[in-house]
């Protein structure tokens, strides 16, 4: 009797581990087959992930090749003959502004400076005239007295087919600095420098421009329009609005025969960032500003948003696509240095 309840007993584990096993196996192959699901959906991401990648790797190098290594191979572009005779060059007795000038009038165009100080407009005039062999001539304008110099700017443009207007007078922190220790005096000079006069200067020659069906206008912005750079705040707020500007007026006036390029550097040795013992002399990544104004003066025609130079563009992409986050906090950290040097060597 015993030895057959333990036989039943026997069975009837027997069949209770056969159904646990058949139970188990058969969760194993579903747990399998799902995770085989999330393996293929993964592997289908990263497929995804990894052409998008390569295919935007090869868009920029072909960017890069066909904006700063072709046309430097190649011929370069008559750009009196795609814009016009005249070029206006705005703070163009030192820096970017005067070697800009200098490149354009090597392709002879015929150079109208406008700056604050006389003596450096005589002088910068006279030396591209004899260096060049082109027309020059003057204006003699303060951009920081808000709206007084265009009347006389206008007058003095009136009959002149400008081809190429350079928007590229600018003034930046006299180092970076807390929002609150500017002082009123400084950000209305950035409102005026910075910003109105690309706008005027804009609307004074676009429409002559337009009448011709034909012209560029090349508005000097910064790398620091790109992301958020605390304690130099206006600065970058003022750059953002120039690139902005240039970028929706580009397509407000391309079919009108008009090319608006926003020009994003970054550091180039100017006396500009000379309180800066990084940018104050030129090196790998801070080109002199003629170094910077012949790759620049290339992307002409090619390029509606562009740093103007190719180590730039790669420090440019990189800082682009760093979250803002990074990007504020190692520029706040820089600007906190800079800004400690520049006040001990006061
Ligand atoms: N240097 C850089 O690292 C860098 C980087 C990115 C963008 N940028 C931009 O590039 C542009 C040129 O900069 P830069 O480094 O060549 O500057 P810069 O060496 O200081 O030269 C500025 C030029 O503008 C003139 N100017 C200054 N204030 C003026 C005013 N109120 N009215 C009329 N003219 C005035 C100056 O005349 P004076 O000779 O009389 O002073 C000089 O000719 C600026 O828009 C700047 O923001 C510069």
């Amino acid at each position: 009797m015993s030895a057959l309840r333990l036989l039943g007993i026997s069975a009837i584990m027997l069949v209770i581990t056969m159904a646990a096993v058949d139970r188990f196996s058969l969760l194993y192959r579903e747990i399998s087959r799902s995770c085989n699901f999330y393996i293929e959906a993964l592997a289908i991401v990263g497929a995804w992930y990894t052409v998008r990648k390569c295919v935007s790797l090869a868009f920029d190098t072909y960017s890069m090749l066909r904006l700063h290594v072709i046309p430097r191979l190649g011929g370069e572009v008559d750009l009196v003959k795609q814009y016009g005779k005249w070029a206006v060059v705005t703070g163009s007795t030192d820096g970017i502004g005067k070697a800009y000038a200098e490149e354009l009038a090597k392709r002879g165009l015929n150079i109208i400076l406008v700056s604050r100080n006389k003596e450096k407009l005589e002088a910068v005039s006279r030396s591209i005239s004899e260096t060049y062999k082109v027309e020059t001539d003057f204006i003699v304008a303060d951009f920081s007295k808000g709206r007084e110099p265009y009347p006389a700017i206008k007058e003095a443009l009136k009959d002149r087919e400008i081809g190429i207007l350079v928007n590229n007078v600018g003034m930046f922190n006299a180092y970076p600095d807390y929002f609150t220790n500017l002082s009123e005096d400084v950000l209305w000079d950035m409102i005026h420098i910075n910003i109105a006069s690309a706008n005027m200067m804009t609307h004074i020659v676009l429409p002559g421009m337009v009448k011709k069906k034909k012209g560029a206008i090349v508005n000097v912005s910064s790398a620091f329009c790109c992301q958020p750079t605390p304690l130099l705040t206006i600065y970058g707020a003022s750059k953002s609005y120039v690139d902005y500007f240039s970028r929706a007026l580009h397509y407000e006036y391309a079919s009108k025969g008009i090319f608006v390029q926003s020009l994003t550097p970054s550091a180039i040795a100017t006396k500009m960032v000379a309180f800066n013992s990084f940018t104050a002399k030129r090196s790998v990544f801070v080109p002199s500003a003629e170094e910077y104004a012949s790759h620049a003066v290339s992307t002409l025609g090619l390029s509606k948003r562009t740093t103007g130079y190719w180590k730039h563009a790669i420090e440019f992409t990189l800082a682009e696509s760093l979250p803002e986050w990074i990007w504020a906090r190692i520029s706040l950290y820089i600007s906190r240095i800079v800004r400690k040097q520049a006040l001990t060597s006061k």
